[in-house]
């Protein structure tokens, strides 16, 4: 059956550029496709009105309320949940020997897995967060069961089973038992979720997933990189993070990460890594080529990648970016946080943050990004990068969409009725949403989630 969605959007068609609609009706097909946008002015509104309501409309926003797109969040490790905002002081490399890596491995027990997993999804749709780009672990039980909870729970899912095996750098007790065994696990791992999608409206998909270079021997890289051609799937992974990362791929390679990675076939259309913070020019150019995007995740980046990403440069020189929160080297599930903290360093990048130096050496001059930028990245750009038709209300796109109310008791955002041109209310909305002010979340036509 048809469904109907009727009520005020903010959607970003293009970069840095909001489009809003009063009173829109959306209306999706039974495959949760956007099939047609009408506006009031439209000859066809009421009539379209008319017949939706005797039929039962899905969705008719009160005063105050608003539809945005479903969020789309290009890095989470599933298993780190337990640890968000945990261990944050100490540097990257210490984070993961200790904690990480310690409870990582206990996800060879799959009930734990599974009370994990089911929290992180529920409280990731109540985020407004509809479509995920998972890492989970080295196990393909607890991967699977990963991407079972999403399908189940009505979340569009791309999940990877990890590879890390090499000894040199990686635990005796969180490991894979061999390269071969490594890369046997990742085809299983493909064709289960592959059989397991077949009934999953929303989509859940497969990814290859070496950890980061430095957790890999050149056998697995190869391999993988092989296999993702061999499936045609996804790719993630980490690449240029931070100074060590960095260093370490130099060393090994006398390379930077995306020179490695390319080498290897593990940068692709389907590709998304993230952070990227020391992709030089070359490398950006390497990304464009191969039309692989970053996965932006500006919270982690203040902890850990030791520099901030200059999104605007590397928009401008043709790069495909969007956002994640990096749970759980970002303390918070909220893309909406990410989108804060996209434009908050991107400003601070801009302006520098030496107060010893002059205005004209502290920073890296026409940096910043607005928050409509950054809404974009949180939905269209996670799209482009995830090569899927999602993240805008415009016809032919998967139907993905959080209401949210402006007028509810404890984080009233429209009161005073002074700033109410339609861009200072997706402001407020973007810069003040809470969880409770997403009163519904709707992946592919479908409720995912609701407070009311
Ligand atoms: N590099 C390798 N593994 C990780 C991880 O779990 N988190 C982050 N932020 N960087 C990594
Ligand atoms: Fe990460």
């Amino acid at each position: 059956m048809k469904s109907l969605f009727k009520g005020s959007l903010f959607h970003t068609p293009s970069y840095g550029k909001m489009e809003f609609i009063e009173d829109a009706l959306i209306e999706v097909n039974p495959n949760g496709i956007i099939e047609k946008l009408v506006r009031k002015e439209d000859s066809n509104y009421n009539q379209l009105l008319k017949e939706a309501r005797q039929d039962g409309l899905v969705e008719e926003l009160k005063a105050g309320q608003y539809f945005l797109p479903g969020f789309i969040d290009l890095h989470v490790h599933a298993p780190q949940w337990p640890q968000v905002g945990v261990s944050l002081d100490d540097p990257l490399n210490i984070w993961l020997d200790e904690c990480t890596f310690p409870l990582e491995a206990s996800y060879k027990d799959i009930e734990f897995a599974k009370t994990v997993y089911q929290d992180l999804v529920k409280t990731l749709l109540a985020r407004g967060t509809t479509t995920v780009l998972y890492f989970a672990t080295i196990h393909n039980e607890a991967s699977l069961e990963l991407a079972k909870i999403c399908a189940h729970k009505g979340q569009r899912a791309f999940v990877g089973k990890v590879v890390m095996d090499d000894k040199n750098t990686c635990p005796d007790f969180y490991r894979d038992e061999s390269t071969e065994i490594a890369l046997a696990n990742t085809e299983k791992f493909i064709k289960d979720v592959r059989q397991l999608a077949k009934n999953v409206k929303q989509g859940v998909y497969p990814v290859v997933t070496p950890r980061f270079v430095p957790s890999c021997t050149d056998e697995a890289l190869r391999g993988l990189g092989q296999i993702a051609q061999k499936y045609d799937v996804h790719v993630q992974s980490h690449c240029s993070e931070g100074d060590w990362q960095d260093n370490f791929v130099k060393e090994r390679f006398g390379k930077r990460d995306a020179e490695v990675l390319e080498s290897f076939g593990l940068l692709r259309k389907k590709s998304v890594m993230a952070h990227c913070n020391f992709l030089d020019e070359v490398g950006a150019d390497i990304f464009i080529k191969n039309h692989t995007a970053i996965g932006h995740c500006p919270l982690s980046n203040s902890y850990f990648a030791n520099a901030v990403l200059p999104v605007k440069r590397l928009k401008e020189r043709g790069v495909t970016i969007g956002l994640g929160t990096d749970i759980s080297a970002g303390f918070t599930p909220s893309l909406y946080d990410n989108l804060r903290h996209a434009v908050v360093s991107s400003r601070m990048l801009e302006d520098g943050v030496d107060p010893a130096k002059s205005p004209q050496e502290r920073g890296l001059a026409s940096s910043r990004i607005s928050a409509l930028e950054a809404f974009y990245l949180a939905t269209r750009g996670g799209g482009e990068a995830l090569d899927i038709p999602v993240g805008t209300f415009e016809v032919g796109q998967i139907c993905d969409l959080q209401v949210i109310d402006m007028s509810i008791d404890h984080n009233k955002l429209d009161q005073f009725n002074i700033f109410i041109k339609p861009q200072q209310i997706l402001e407020k909305i973007l810069y003040l949403t809470t969880p409770e002010n997403i009163r519904k979340v709707y992946v592919q036509g479908q409720l995912v989630h609701s407070r009311d």
